[in-house]
């Protein structure tokens, strides 16, 4: 029988292109979005890939949501916890709000879209957890003080994760994306976008579907040694 994965902020940007990636490869998935309804029903329309909306920022909506998601579509296999957001602000101005928004989301909502899935993955001896990190988790970034904590967070779990879940068949791993050609990035000031890029040595920006292929690599069995590791995919902007 087909796996089943859920991805969230999976309607949009790298989320749309690991959630078309993984039918591609056999999986049943379901994708989560948080506020935009139209775009949601154009990709379920698009690809027949069903969504979900909750705020994986709110425990109880996600809790709720991922049971219904079990109920309609299957236990959870693969979880991609990929929704994000930025507040961008230089430290100095950066307010409390934006601090926490970026928290709850980014780390906070991580927790609540792996807690409630990772109770049947002990149980049926299975799971694969992906976390999409970042580029600016790894190194910092000006103006991020905020998505670089919440980031570099991420990956603290995946190495907690990948210890807890080993005995039982889980693996729990993290993709760190660079510079990818989405709406996140697009809003990035032209001027600055283009000095990001002067200092990416492939001297371009990555495609969404580039993250995608590293997401379906570690979900499949053929990834059953990768666990605690990071998958760090920038050309060239930062090793690590
Ligand atoms: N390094 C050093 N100095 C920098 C800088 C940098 N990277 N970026 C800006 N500055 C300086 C500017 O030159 C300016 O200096 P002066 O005051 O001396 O002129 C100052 O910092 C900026 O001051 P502003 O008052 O103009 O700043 P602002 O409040 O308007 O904020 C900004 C502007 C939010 C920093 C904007 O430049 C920005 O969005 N920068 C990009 C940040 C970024 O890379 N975000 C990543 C988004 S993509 C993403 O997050 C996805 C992922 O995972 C990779």
């Amino acid at each position: 029988m087909a796996r089943t994965a859920l991805v969230t902020g999976g309607s949009r940007g790298i989320g749309a292109a690991i959630s078309k990636a993984l039918k591609d490869e056999g999986y049943t998935v379901a994708a989560t979005y948080a506020g935009n309804d139209e775009k949601a029903a154009a990709f379920t329309e698009e690809t027949g890939i069903k969504t979900y909306k909750w705020n994986v920022a709110d425990y109880e909506e996600s809790k709720a949501g991922i049971a219904k998601v079990e109920e309609e579509v299957g236990p959870i296999d693969v979880v991609v916890a990929n929704a994000g957001i930025t507040r961008d602000a230089p430290f100095h101005k950066m307010t409390p709000e934006q601090w926490k928004e970026v928290v709850d989301t980014n780390l906070t909502g991580v927790f609540n879209t792996i807690h409630p899935i990772w109770p049947g993955m002990r149980e049926r001896g299975f799971g694969r957890v992906i976390v999409i990190s970042s580029i600016n988790g790894q190194k910092g970034q000006f103006a991020q003080t905020n998505y670089a904590a919440t980031k570099a967070g991420d990956l603290g779990i995946i190495k907690s994760l990948a210890q807890e879940g080993a005995a039982k068949g889980i693996t729990a791993n993290a993709v760190c994306p660079g510079y990818i050609a989405t709406e996140m990035v697009m809003a990035v000031p032209e001027k600055v976008r283009e000095a990001i890029i002067g200092q990416i040595p492939v001297g371009r920006l990555g495609e969404p579907e580039e993250i995608a292929r590293c997401v379906t690599f570690l979900a499949s069995d053929d990834a059953g040694f990768i666990n605690g590791s990071t998958i760090s995919a920038n050309g060239g902007q930062y090793f690590a």
